[in-house]
């Protein structure tokens, strides 16, 4: 059977007693069952101007490898080249995005750093899967060392239109980073065409049907894997969370008023100024919901160091004090703003008695806390999804209030519309959006891209992922 060895820029810590992310609770399961390698960036500098070696440490049939990296690496590679030049580009925020030769150069270096560290420790049947914008280069620098292996990558953002690939100066050398892999996923159908069209545009490759694409004369899949959750076990953790005590006294603390609750990284691409916005249009036009309802909105802080963050949670921490100023009363506050990060548990927990899960990115990959919303519900009296149709969750959860986050109004009228759901339509919603996520959860989307790479799948049938 061969070894599958994952390659990400950022590696759970599966030590710490935090519960990990579904993505890192299904691929440890696959790298369990079949044996290992999990490489990636340790979260930590070396403090030097080199990178540091590779700490290699076994937890049972996984070895972890993981290399820290210098205060340049770090700057380059993925404060500018990764998320301030590929991330706003490929969220459409070409007004944001920042190129620098200098950052560029820092981005394939690091690359070729971890398909140097790699290499030695790659045996001839391993499969390997790369993740992420951070790593796009990684397939090309392998097979420039000769590594025939086979390898997938999967993107986690969404995949742009040409027109917007296209402002990139080095776009080239990543669109064709992507055609030295096997398999290539996307998130959506969409992202899909985005990437076909802008091979063939660029003039380089292009469609060769039945779900390949084929670039410099060399034949690649690629396809949408729509990823999914722990479904089954994130319903188990709402339940069990709302009955604890400790999660009694935050339902108290809510005196009995409809709460709507928004997750997010503090991040540009989630739209939180456009959201409050929203949120206030609502009780504007809707004064009898005024001290009725509750906005929580949980944000923790992220990639602090990178230009622009910083000023952003200055900005959406102005929207909602100005919002509680105005509309604000001595024993009301319209919206509860939590720059912090909250457990896992807690956040299952007010899912599940949040009358209104609000998701309204302005572009995102998926949004996996739309679909964790949706899990969390209890499917007797479930609450309503509102959802930003440019999330690739979107194209999944058709029975969720679907908005067009730009559209202030329309998203204010949303949630008066949710609120005022009554139960039988909310449960022909909720029903059929349940049962998917159940369908296609993370295992699932687990298996489905192993298989597409050419894992067989008796290969994993023995352990349950
Ligand atoms: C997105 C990306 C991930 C990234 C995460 C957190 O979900 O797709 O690759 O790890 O954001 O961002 P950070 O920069 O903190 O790793």
């Amino acid at each position: 059977m061969s070894r599958l060895i994952v390659v990400s820029n950022r590696v759970p810590d599966l030590g710490k007693s935090a519960p990990a992310g579904g993505l890192a609770v299904a691929l440890k399961a696959a790298l369990e069952q079949r044996g290992g390698i999990w490489m990636g960036w340790s979260g930590k500098s070396s403090g030097a101007s080199e990178p540091g070696k590779l700490r290699i440490s076994e937890h049972g049939r996984i070895t972890f490898a993981l290399t820290d990296l210098s205060n340049r690496d770090l700057s380059e590679y993925y404060e500018g080249f990764a998320n301030s030049v590929l991330w706003p580009l490929c969220h459409y925020r070409l007004d944001l995005t920042d190129y620098a030769r200098k950052d560029m150069a820092g981005y394939f270096r690091v690359n070729r750093f971890f398909a140097e560290r790699l290499h030695p420790l790659i045996e001839p049947d391993d499969v390997l899967w790369i993740h992420d914008y951070h790593l796009i280069p990684m397939a090309s620098e392998l097979r420039r060392m000769g590594v025939e292996n086979r390898i997938g990558f999967f993107m986690h953002i969404p995949w742009p239109p040409p027109d917007v690939f296209f402002t990139l100066p080095v776009h080239e050398a990543i669109i064709g980073g992507l055609t030295a892999y096997d398999v290539v996923g996307f998130q959506t159908r969409h992202d899909v065409e985005n990437f076909a069209l802008g091979l063939k545009r660029e003039g380089i490759g292009g469609d060769a049907g039945e779900g390949w694409l084929e670039a410099y004369g060399r034949k690649f899949r690629a396809g949408a894997f729509p990823i999914g959750i722990a479904t089954g076990e994130f319903e188990k953790m709402a339940q069990r969370s709302v009955r604890s005590a400790a999660f009694k006294r935050i339902i108290e603390s809510f005196e009995g008023r409809d709460l709507i609750v928004g997750v997010d990284r503090l991040d540009y691409s989630k739209g939180l100024t456009h959201r409050i916005d929203g949120y206030e249009r609502f009780l504007v036009a809707n004064p009898a919901y005024r001290g009725r309802t509750t906005l929580l909105q949980v944000t923790p802080k992220s990639r602090t160091e990178v230009p622009g963050y910083a000023e952003m949670q200055r900005e959406v921490a102005e929207h909602a004090g100005r919002v509680n100023g105005a509309l604000g009363t001595l024993d009301w506050v319209p919206i509860r703003y939590v720059n912090r990060a909250v457990g896992q548990t807690m956040l299952a927990g007010l899912h599940r008695i949040a009358k209104v899960g609000l998701v309204t990115p302005l572009r995102d990959g998926m949004n996996l806390v739309a679909k964790e919303y949706l899990a969390a519900q209890d499917p007797e009296n479930p609450g309503v999804l509102v959802l930003s149709r440019f999330a690739g969750a979107a194209r999944e959860l058709d029975g969720a209030l679907l908005v067009n986050p730009y559209d202030i109004e329309a998203v204010g009228n949303a949630i008066a519309q949710a609120l005022s759901m009554p139960l039988e339509a909310r449960r022909e919603r909720f029903a059929p959006m349940l049962e998917r996520l159940r369908h296609y959860d993370i295992t699932r989307w687990c298996d489905d891209f192993l298989a597409a790479i050419g894992v067989d799948r008796s290969d994993r049938a023995s352990t349950a992922l």
